[in-house]
């Protein structure tokens, strides 16, 4: 039986290098209730749903009215963990002012309690500045960021030589410094996401990242196996949901079209 008292920011940053922190996505009030009800810490509401949901081979696609319709869904199945909601792409890259009312909208609009943006370049961290400074919380996330994966030549491993595994830790000093309360952590040598770690003083929750952050994340339908088709390195499947489902599809058309479906229990 899980503790029932909502989790806060304070209870996430506390975790640094104590129990590791737990966060899925959710685009949904039924998924999101499921999550929440196996005791996660952290629910996203991940732009990913754009490739998950809406069938597109990007997240640039997605738009802060599709998060905000999304993530207000997701609230109202979530009860006890932290709802973290994603800036979709253009919503926060040309200015600091753009990033405080697509951040401003999303808290006024779901009830959720941060925001997450991708990047940490100067620019990108006085952004976050700006936006920590009106009071709403933001996770950072470093490495492969699916916003960029154009100019990143797809979704590759980030940080493998020198110069790549300085600007990661410049960017996650720089996101620290600017006040993101934790950071994502993408695609990126397990002892490369270990120093990141080890040099920032809040929590990083890893995806392909190796077990060396403070938590780790992943994407719902990927976990689940209800994605069949995508099979990254660093995902566990923890069930076959996408079989289980095609499964009982088959036998409910095989029922129904030998008429043994409805039968007397199921007909009124
Ligand atoms: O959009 C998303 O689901 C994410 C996770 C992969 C961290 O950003």
């Amino acid at each position: 039986m899980t503790d029932e008292k909502p989790i806060t920011i304070r209870d996430l940053t506390a975790r640094k290098r104590g129990e590791k922190i737990v966060m899925v996505t959710a685009y949904d009030a039924l998924f999101a209730r499921i999550v929440d009800e196996a005791g996660v810490d952290a629910i996203l509401v991940g732009d990913s749903l754009g490739n998950v949901v809406a069938g597109l081979d990007s997240t640039l696609g997605v738009t802060l009215d599709q998060m905000i319709y999304h993530a207000t869904a997701a609230r109202r199945g979530c009860r006890r963990a932290l709802l973290v909601v994603d800036l979709p792409f253009m919503t926060y890259q040309v200015s600091a002012e753009d990033a405080m009312r697509s951040a401003g909208r999303v808290m006024q609009e779901t009830g959720a309690q941060a925001v997450k943006l991708e990047g940490g370049a100067p620019s990108r961290a006085e952004s976050v500045r700006r936006v920590v400074e009106m009071g709403v919380p933001v996770m950072g996330h470093l490495g492969f960021t699916p916003q960029s994966v154009h100019a990143l030549g797809g979704a590759r491993v980030q940080g493998r030589d020198d110069a790549g595994e300085r600007r990661l830790l410049e960017e996650a000093k720089r996101l620290e410094d600017a006040g993101a309360f934790a950071i994502v952590l993408e695609l990126m040598p397990a002892a490369v996401a270990r120093r990141v770690t080890e040099a920032v003083t809040v929590p990083t929750i890893g995806i392909g990242a190796g077990a060396g952050c403070d938590g780790q994340v992943l994407v719902l339908h990927d976990m689940l196996g209800l994605n069949s088709g995508f099979a990254p390195k660093f995902l566990k499947r923890y069930a076959e949901l996408g079989d289980a489902a095609r499964e009982a599809i088959r036998t409910f058309a095989a029922e129904t079209r030998e008429g043994r479906y409805p039968d007397d229990a199921h007909s009124f």
